[in-house]
């Protein structure tokens, strides 16, 4: 769930060591006062961590608002005549897409894009420098073995395992309408398969689904609680809640899968401009990147310098489909794909 907003205020011993270790690497203090507002894509402790760092660091106000990507989108729409929001930070990159190409976002080409890995550059390149990739992670399963084991059910190997009808009732995936990852399993499967049998796939799927929630990455945190034996989730999504001791593993489908790029984008409009790219700036620094792992979340980092922790998933043990990102996000075919299933999967009965 990532509704409410956050006012920069918590100060765990992690964000003190951070900031501490963040001014020593940049030389930074509280040169400037100005303040930023975003709308932050990812987890509440990633958005709470670089919210209280970047304020703490820069003497910035940082007003953070949380939103799942496809929730954000529809505000920054809704928003357009009166933009409200200076950042988007983070959350799957094919809405990103969509708001560059409907002239949500700003053309802003950073002197740091040499620094990041070819795939953020090229997320850059795509939107015309409207939006850019911060990290990339990707799309499996998540499951409870503890509790597939007490169901007498076997780890799903591959999408196809997933519509088997021993799984009725003990899957759960997110709405492609309010989440970026359920819409990148959506457009995953549609070049994986082909369009028709694509949506064949997610009707029978449909009868296994317990729930479709708001955020990504509901499902995920329902399996580790055990209200949920399976989910549809970015894998990166599973070591958090292992941490927390709940009884989590991931696994990549064997049919291959896609992957997203978490992207930011400065907004059109943006009231606090020059606040708005210097956030941007820090944003893709390793430093500030290095932050994600110590909040718990494991997406590879779009800065080369960048720290890789160990539990971020390893990207050559994952068979990927050559996930087309122009295409899929492109306003018309997002909306359109979506649409359909609303129409054709979502309003079957279970
Ligand atoms: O923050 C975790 C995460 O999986 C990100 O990697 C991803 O960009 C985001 O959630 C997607 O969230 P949602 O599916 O709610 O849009």
């Amino acid at each position: 769930m990532k509704p409410g907003t956050i006012m920069a205020s918590k100060t765990p011993s992690t964000v003190t060591k951070l900031i501490a270790s963040f001014a020593l690497l940049t030389g930074t203090c509280a040169a400037f006062s100005q303040q930023v507002n975003i709308i932050c894509s990812v987890q509440a402790e990633h958005c709470n961590m670089i919210s209280t760092v970047y304020a703490r660091v820069t003497g910035a106000k940082v007003n953070m608002s949380l939103k799942g990507s496809g929730e954000a989108l529809a505000q920054l729409i809704a928003e357009k005549d009166n933009p409200k929001t200076d950042i988007w930070y983070g959350g799957t990159g094919d809405p990103h897409l969509q708001a560059a190409e409907m002239g949500l976002s700003l053309e802003y080409k950073s002197p740091s894009l040499p620094q990041l890995y070819p795939w953020a550059q090229q997320q850059a390149q795509q939107s015309g420098y409207k939006t850019v990739g911060i990290y990339t992670g990707p799309l499996g399963f998540g499951y409870n073995p503890e509790l597939l084991a007490k169901k007498k059910l076997a780890v799903p190997k591959s999408w196809a395992d997933l519509i088997k009808p021993e799984y009725k009732g003990d899957i759960q995936v997110a709405n492609p309408a309010s989440s970026g990852t359920a819409y990148t399993m959506l457009a995953t499967l549609v070049q994986l398969m082909g369009e028709d049998k694509a949506f064949d796939y997610l009707k029978a799927l449909h009868k296994n689904i317990s729930q479709y929630t708001r955020s990504g990455t509901g499902p995920i945190k329902a399996v580790a609680r055990g209200e949920t034996a399976v989910s549809i989730s970015f894998v990166h999504d599973g070591p958090g809640e292992k941490m927390q001791g709940f009884p989590v593993e991931t696994i990549t489908p064997s049919e291959g899968t896609g992957a997203e790029i978490g992207s930011m984008s400065i907004m059109k409009g943006a009231r606090n401009l020059e606040a708005a790219k210097k956030f941007y700036e820090w944003a893709i620094t390793p430093a500030a990147q290095e932050m994600a792992a110590a909040a718990k979340q494991f997406q590879l980092p779009s800065n080369k310098a960048t720290k890789v922790d160990p539990r971020i998933p390893d990207f050559k043990k994952i068979k990927f489909i050559n996930y087309d990102y122009a295409k899929y996000g492109a306003s018309a075919e997002r909306r359109r794909l979506i649409a359909k299933w609303e129409k054709d999967v979502n309003s079957l009965p279970r």
